[in-house]
């Protein structure tokens, strides 16, 4: 368990997070895709959050590939102090507590960085992922029936958010909550040039 590490994301691991990725993703249960991105969208992706300032973790292996990660973007249709988490690990280094570690690591970057709300959609059925993230703090406050359909195949999934100080959010995004999973529209700013 020693033999891994926690670092900050950079280009150099864009292959092996793209694999991962993939791999998490191609096992049709947990992720809102059946399969990964192309590597030029993923570096694209570690570029903007290294440019926005998001949280976004890695877990490295002994020869230097990324076996897991954890992100945390904004996004288009909330507020601008929510932060959506994404997190995977690949299979083997599951259940040993580098999950919860890879999102504690995210969780208290983007506090300091002035996120008041973290947010994430989980499916119904990922009672790992569920019982991981409720233990970390993370609490349901919507479910979504049919709420991601992957390969023509719907799924519940739960809403569940942490909340880092109180806060008072109007109903306004009530009707997001229960609409369709939404399209993941990232929030980056545009470079200087
Ligand atoms: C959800 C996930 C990130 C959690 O990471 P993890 O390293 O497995 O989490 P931890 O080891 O910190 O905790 C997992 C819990 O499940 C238990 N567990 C046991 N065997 C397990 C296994 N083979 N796989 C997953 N969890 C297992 C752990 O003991 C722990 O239970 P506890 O909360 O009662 O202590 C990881 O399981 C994963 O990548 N799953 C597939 C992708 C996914 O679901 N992503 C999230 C989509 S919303």
């Amino acid at each position: 368990m020693d033999e891994l590490k926690i670092v900050r994301s950079s280009e150099k691991y864009a292959v092996s997070y793209c694999e991962t990725f993939d791999e998490v993703a191609k096992e049709g249960k947990f992720l809102s895709i059946s399969g990964g991105y192309p590597i030029e969208d993923m570096i694209r992706f570690i570029k903007g959050c290294q440019r926005c300032g998001y949280p976004q973790f890695l877990l490295i292996d002994p020869n230097g590939r990324a076996v897991g990660w954890c992100d945390i973007v904004r996004r288009c249709e909330a507020p601008d102090d929510v932060g959506f988490l994404g997190v995977g690990i690949a299979k083997r280094y599951r259940g040993m507590g580098w999950g919860s570690r890879l999102m504690t690591a995210a969780i208290n970057d983007a506090k300091k960085r002035g996120f008041n709300e973290i947010r994430l959609e989980v499916r119904a059925s990922n009672y790992n992922a569920i019982r991981t993230y409720t233990r970390l703090g993370f609490v349901k406050i919507a479910y979504t029936t049919d709420g991601v359909v992957t390969d023509g195949i719907a799924e519940d999934i739960w809403v569940m958010s942490l909340f880092c100080r109180e806060i008072k959010r109007g109903g306004f995004e009530r009707e997001k909550f229960f609409g369709r999973f939404p399209k993941t529209g990232f929030k980056f700013k545009k470079p200087n040039n």
